[in-house]
Parts: structure tokens; sequence; C-alpha cells
């Protein structure tokens, strides 16, 4: 387990029950990671296809390996999700009966210190899901942005609310020495914030952390024209599932979910529609679907995942 790419899947069931996969429908995974949901989905194929996609080449590796099994029908790509429309286009695919996101890290990143994901164990400030396209690091990041554009991130990316306090703490540990590794960023934030704010929950580096891996991963930026362009590749009656961990990952797929669903936006005393908007979806739970509480228990880091599903008209 340990050396492998071991990634305990969120909400798989619910994810792939949401695509009503048919056995010869074509289908992509835009974060294959461990390969758990793209697994599931093979499993309900018989001639059908799946593409599974992800920056990671760690990710693609053992993604491929677990998907071998299934032959040719489900190929594994090194791909961010924001350009599925040309890697697609490249294989000759023009249209998807399903598409499934599990968004964030996956538990291998974290897991595997080195990457500089976690703040628990000592590693250089990384951070870069894909090392082989990404040029901009956490390092970068902690030691170049100014004052202000570190607070801006993290209050933005992690909303901290300590955020203007653990930007200062940064600039000014900075200029002592360079900060190169995660548990030095770890312990200047800590130290940033209050006492009494400290107490129980989360650990006080959590949010910080993921406002910087947010920054270097361009995550949110990229989320919302990435499911324009998978909805418009969906077939008529294709689905789309997504699954969120910050809230306001979650509140950028319902934002924009909630667009493409939405028709005519002309004044309603318009006598004839001008803007011509048709809806593209129909969303398939107005609340998020939550992890069950068997689930949670059994996988504290699924406590605060979401689901959002649609179909497209
Ligand atoms: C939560 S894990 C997915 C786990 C997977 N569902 C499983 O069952 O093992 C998220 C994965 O998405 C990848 N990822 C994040 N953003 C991406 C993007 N824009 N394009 C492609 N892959 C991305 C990460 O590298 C990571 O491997
Ligand atoms: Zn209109």
């Amino acid at each position: 387990m340990e050396s492998g790419f071991s990634h305990v899947s969120v909400l798989l069931r619910e994810a792939v029950d949401a695509l009503a996969v048919k056995p010869d429908g074509v289908y992509l995974d835009c974060t294959a990671g461990g390969g758990g949901h793209s697994e599931a989905i093979a499993r309900r194929l018989t001639t059908g296809h799946l593409i599974s996609l992800d920056r990671d080449a760690d990710a693609v590796r053992a993604a491929g390996a677990r998907l071998a099994p299934y032959g040719e029908r489900c190929r594994v790509i090194q791909a961010n999700f924001a350009d599925a429309g040309d890697v697609l286009a490249d294989l000759g695919i023009r249209e998807l009966d399903g598409a499934t996101a599990d968004l964030g890290v996956s538990s291998y990143q974290l897991d595997h210190a080195e990457r500089g994901f976690s703040y628990m164990a000592d590693a250089p400030l990384d951070m870069r899901m894909d090392r082989d396209h990404t040029a901009l690091t956490a390092r970068e990041i902690v030691n170049t942005y100014s004052e202000e554009e570190l607070a801006d991130l993290i209050f933005r990316w992690g909303e901290e609310r300590f955020a203007r306090r653990i930007a200062a703490a940064i600039v000014r540990e900075r200029e002592k020495e360079e900060i190169t590794g995660t548990l030095r960023l770890a312990e200047i934030v800590k130290n940033a914030v209050p006492a009494a704010a400290r107490a129980g929950g989360h650990h006080p580096a959590k949010r910080t952390f993921q406002a910087i891996r947010i920054e270097v991963n361009s995550e949110i930026r990229i989320l919302e024209p990435s499911i324009r362009t998978v909805v418009g590749l969906l077939a008529p009656g294709g689905r789309i599932s997504v699954i969120t961990v910050p809230s306001l990952e979650d509140r950028a797929v319902k934002e924009t979910f909630a667009d493409l669903a939405s028709g005519c936006t002309c004044p309603p005393d318009f006598p004839v529609c001008v803007c011509g908007r048709r809806p593209q979806i129909r969303i398939l739970n107005k609340k998020p679907i939550l992890p069950s509480e068997e689930e949670t228990e059994a996988n504290p880091r699924a406590r605060s995942a979401k689901l959002r599903a649609a179909e497209k008209l």
C-alpha cells in the first residue's frame, strides 16, 4: 500500500450512480487519481470506452496499472481537464455519455511528504500536481508574492479570516531567511494565529496550505470554463457529476451549473426573447449529495465532500 498510489475514494458509488452508465457509452473521468472512480465506471462498461485524465504523472501511472485489465477501451492520459476538449478531439471523440470529476488533492499526494502538500511532514514547499508542466511552486509564492497578494490569496482560496496576520508573519520571517520547508511555513502560520482560535478543530495551517495549493495549481480559476467545455461535449441525456471539498469549490460548481441550467434572461416584460439563451442542463439534485455517516466515520477526509450532478438537455 505505502509505495503504491492509494487513494480512498470518496462518494464513489454516488458519483458513478449519478452517471447512469450505459454499457456501450463513452465516458470521461477528469481526475483519475488512484483510479477508483475510473474502475467503477470501467466495470459497468461492456463495449463502451473510458478516457481518464490526471495532471499528475504518478496518478497516471497508478490509474493506468489499475485499468490495465480493461484493455484498450480504458485509457489514462496525462492532461489538465481544462484541456479535455483538445484531448478528446485528438482521440476523435466528439461526444460523451458522461463525465465525472473528483476535485482537489488525492490522499496519495498528501501522504507522499516529498510533494510538499502536507503540513504534517517536512518537505520542500512544492505543491505542484503537474511537476512536468507547472513552473510555479509554493516556495516561489511564499517568498516572492507581496504581502498584499499573499493576504488576498490566503483569504480568497483559504477562506482564512486571519489572512492578513499570516501574510505579515510570512513576510517578516522570509526577510530573516527564505522559507523553503513545509514545517517552517506551518509553524509560522500557527504562531500568527491567535491562541484562542487554535483550540480544537483543524490544524491552524490547513487553510493557508489549501490556499497556496489552489494558487499553485490554478484550481478554482479553471473550474467554470472546464465544466462548460465538458458540458458542451455531452450528448443529450449525458450526465456530469462533480465532487468538491472546500466550500468555495462547491460554490463555483453550483454557480456554473445554475447558469447552464437557466434559460432566457430577458426581462419579463419583453414580448419575445432576444437573448436566445436556452438551458443546457437539468440539475439532478438541488442540494448537494453528502457522504453517508459510515463513510465519514471510516474516512475523515470525506467529511466536507459534496457531490453535484446534472443531465444534458
Ligand atoms: C481526489 S483525487 C481523485 C481520486 C480518484 N477519484 C480515485 O478514485 O482515486 C484528485 C485528482 O485530480 C487530479 N487533478 C486535480 N486537478 C486536475 C486538473 N485540473 N486536471 C487533471 N487532473 C487534476 C489530482 O492530481 C488528483 O490526482
Ligand atoms: Zn431571452
